[in-house]
C-alpha cells in the first residue's frame, strides 16, 4: 500500500494532491462538472481558442486494443472565446464549489493570440492559465501542419513576453511543452522560460508529434494528415519521464514540473514525482476509465 498522496502547493496553487486531468476532453460545463465532482485535484480545462473550430475531418481518436496507446488527431475542438466568455464564470464557481482550482488551457495561432486569450480568461478569475505551445494536429487550409510552437525559440519567447504585458506576472502560468528529442532545443526552451517573470510551471509532455498506427482490421487508425497522428497513454509514460527528468535539471528550482504522459496507476504517479514533478495529469486513461480514474489512483 502506497503513502496517502498529500496536499501541496505549486508556487501558489493549491492542491488537495498532486493529480488532476489533462487538458483536452474538458470544454463544456457538464465536463466541469464531472471533473470537479471526481477525485481530481483541479479541472484543467481546454484548450480553448480564439474562433470556435469543429475540429479536424473524420476519425480523429483511435485506442489500441489492449490500451497501450492512444493517437488522435483532434485538431483543437472548442467552441471558442465567445462561448468561454458566457460560461467561464460557472466553470470557475463549479470548481471552487468542489474546493478545487481552474486551470485554464489556451491556444493561440500567434503570440497576440495567446494574449488576447490569457487576457480574456484572466477575466474570468481562473486560478491558473496553461499555455499550450504543444499542439501538433493543426493543420493550414491546404492541409499543411503548423509549426509547433514550443519547437521554435522566437516564437515562444515571444509569446510568453506578449502575455506577460498583457496579463502581467500575477496570474498563475505553466508553459506546457512537446517532447523533445533533441536535449539541445530542450534546453534552450529551458533557458527562454527560465528568463520569463510570468512562469510559475512547465507541464510536460503534450502528446509525441506524427506518430502512425493501423487498427485491429489493418486500415490507418487516424484518417486527418495521411494518417499522422499524436501519441498518448501509456507508450508515452517513458518519455515524458525523460522530459521531467531532463527539465528539472536545467530549468531555475523556482518553475515547478507537472507531468504527463502515460499515467495509469499510482506506481506512475509516484514514478513522475520521483523523476521531479511536482504534480500530474492524466489525460488518454481518463478518456478511458473516466473520473473513476481518479478513484482507483488515490485509493491505491
Ligand atoms: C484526445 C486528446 C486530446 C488532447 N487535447 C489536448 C488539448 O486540447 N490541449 C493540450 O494541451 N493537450 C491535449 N492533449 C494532450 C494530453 O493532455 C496529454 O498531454 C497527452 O495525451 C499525454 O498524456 P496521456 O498519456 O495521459 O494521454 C490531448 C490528448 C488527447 C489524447
Amino acid at each position: 500500500m502506497s503513502e496517502k498522496l498529500k496536499p501541496i502547493n505549486i508556487n501558489g496553487l493549491e492542491l488537495q494532491h498532486p493529480v488532476m486531468n489533462g487538458a483536452g476532453p474538458i470544454k463544456l460545463l457538464k465536463h466541469v462538472r464531472q471533473i470537479a465532482e471526481s477525485k481530481a485535484a483541479a479541472v484543467v480545462v481546454g484548450s480553448i481558442t480564439v474562433e470556435e473550430r469543429s475540429g479536424n475531418a473524420g476519425t480523429t481518436y483511435y485506442v489500441e486494443a489492449d490500451k497501450r496507446f492512444s493517437l488522435n488527431s483532434k485538431g483543437l475542438p472548442n467552441y471558442g472565446i465567445k462561448f468561454y466568455q458566457k460560461n467561464l464564470s460557472e466553470m470557475v464557481k463549479i470548481a471552487h464549489d468542489h474546493g478545487k482550482p481552474l486551470i485554464m488551457s489556451i491556444a493561440g495561432f500567434s503570440p497576440e493570440e495567446y494574449a488576447q486569450l490569457a487576457k480574456m480568461v484572466s477575466e474570468y478569475k481562473v486560478d491558473g492559465l496553461e499555455l499550450n505551445l504543444g499542439c501538433p494536429n493543426v493543420l493550414e487550409k491546404d492541409g499543411k501542419q503548423k509549426e509547433i510552437t514550443s519547437f521554435n525559440q522566437d516564437l515562444t519567447g515571444e509569446t510568453l513576453w506578449k502575455t506577460q504585458q498583457v496579463v502581467g506576472s500575477e496570474i498563475w502560468t505553466t508553459v506546457k511543452l512537446s517532447p523533445f528529442s533533441n536535449p539541445l532545443g530542450l534546453m534552450a526552451i529551458a533557458a527562454i522560460i527560465g528568463e520569463s517573470k510570468m512562469v510559475n510551471a512547465v507541464t510536460t509532455t503534450n502528446t509525441f508529434p506524427n506518430a502512425y498506427a493501423f487498427n485491429d482490421v489493418g486500415s490507418i487508425a487516424v484518417d486527418p494528415n495521411n494518417g499522422l497522428g499524436s501519441l498518448g497513454g501509456k507508450a508515452m509514460k517513458p518519455i515524458g519521464l525523460g522530459q521531467v527528468k531532463q527539465l528539472r535539471e536545467v530549468l531555475p528550482a523556482n518553475i515547478r514540473l507537472i507531468g504527463v504522459g502515460g499515467i495509469s496507476n499510482r506506481k506512475d504517479v509516484d514514478d513522475y514525482l520521483s523523476a521531479g514533478a511536482d504534480a500530474v495529469q492524466i489525460t488518454t486513461e481518463f478518456i478511458n476509465f473516466g473520473p473513476a480514474i481518479f478513484d482507483a489512483i488515490l485509493r491505491e
